[in-house]
């Protein structure tokens, strides 16, 4: 991989952007790696939790290479935005849990990225914004439809319509981040939630993952019983047997991932 550090260990995967001299911009190279570099996560069965960050301390990712982008045309830009929406979509359903470690600017396809992920830890010099409308563009990675869905729709108009940039401390009071830190403790903080998450029973977080993507497209009677299904299939587990067990003899639960 040319563009992208890959790191395992411990049930932990990190993907990061590295072309930082273009502040990690989305180029088809980054995009058709970031392809290959999911393939290769949704097949290794050990991997518990995946990180997404970007090269350096200035960005996570600024956006698609407006330099690639400047020469499309018509078709050649909806075969661009087809091959940034599939990849992340892709991201989005992984089965293991996706973590945006934002550490700069997030704008455009960044931000976009950053969306497609379970959620986003910033740190303090984080910048969001879909500023695409300065370009005469609007986000083609999906940004018009899961900025709406995570923020208010209101908020979402407003931030495309102006292209205007947030600080980390507004993303986090509009419930864009999960939750703001100083930026040399960003990692450390990211450490513990994956910790936290590679402890326990992946089938049921990628279960309530699940639930919880396909149900927000649902009407809520068909998403409860979507959400019972998978109540019930995890009783197919020995991890919900270890799980209980070990509530009730007041122990440490040993999961398997089975
Ligand atoms: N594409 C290509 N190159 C980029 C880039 C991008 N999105 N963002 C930054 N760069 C490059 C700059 O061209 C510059 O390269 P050179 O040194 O070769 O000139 C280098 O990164 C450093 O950038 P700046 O000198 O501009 O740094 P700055 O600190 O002055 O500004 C910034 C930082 C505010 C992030 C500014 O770079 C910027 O506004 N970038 C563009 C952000 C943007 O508009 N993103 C949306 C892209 S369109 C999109 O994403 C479409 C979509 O939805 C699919």
């Amino acid at each position: 991989m040319e563009t992208l550090r890959i790191s395992n260990s411990d049930g932990v995967a990190r993907i990061t952007i590295s072309r930082e001299k273009a502040l990690n911009a989305l180029n088809t190279q980054v995009l058709d790696e970031l392809n290959v570099a999911i393939d290769e996560i949704d097949k290794d069965k050990s991997i518990r939790v995946l990180v997404i960050t970007g090269q350096g301390e200035k960005a996570f990712v600024a956006g698609a290479d407006i330099k690639e982008i400047s020469d499309l045309t018509s078709e050649t830009a909806k075969a661009f935005a087809e091959k940034g929406q599939k990849v992340f979509r892709r991201l989005e359903v992984l089965k293991c849990p996706v973590i945006a470690a934002v550490n700069g600017f997030a704008l455009g396809g960044g931000l976009e990225l950053a969306l497609s992920c379970d959620f986003i830890v910033a740190s303090e010099n984080a910048i969001f914004g879909l500023p695409e409308v300065t370009l005469g563009l609007i986000p083609g990675f999906g940004g018009t439809q899961r900025l709406s869905r995570i923020v208010s729709p209101s908020t979402a108009r407003r931030l495309i319509y102006t292209g205007e940039k947030l600080d980390a401390k507004k993303a986090y009071e509009i419930g864009l981040v999960t939750e703001v830190v100083p930026q040399e403790e960003l990692f450390k903080v990211v450490d513990k939630i994956t910790g936290k998450i590679s402890a326990l029973a992946p089938v049921a977080i990628a279960h309530a993952k699940e639930a919880i993507d396909r149900g927000l497209d649902h009407i809520l009677d068909e998403a409860l019983h979507l959400e019972r299904d998978f109540f019930a299939s995890l009783y197919r587990t020995k991890d919900v047997r270890e799980g209980t067990r070990a509530f009730i003899e007041k122990r440490k639960p040993n999961f398997v991932g089975a």
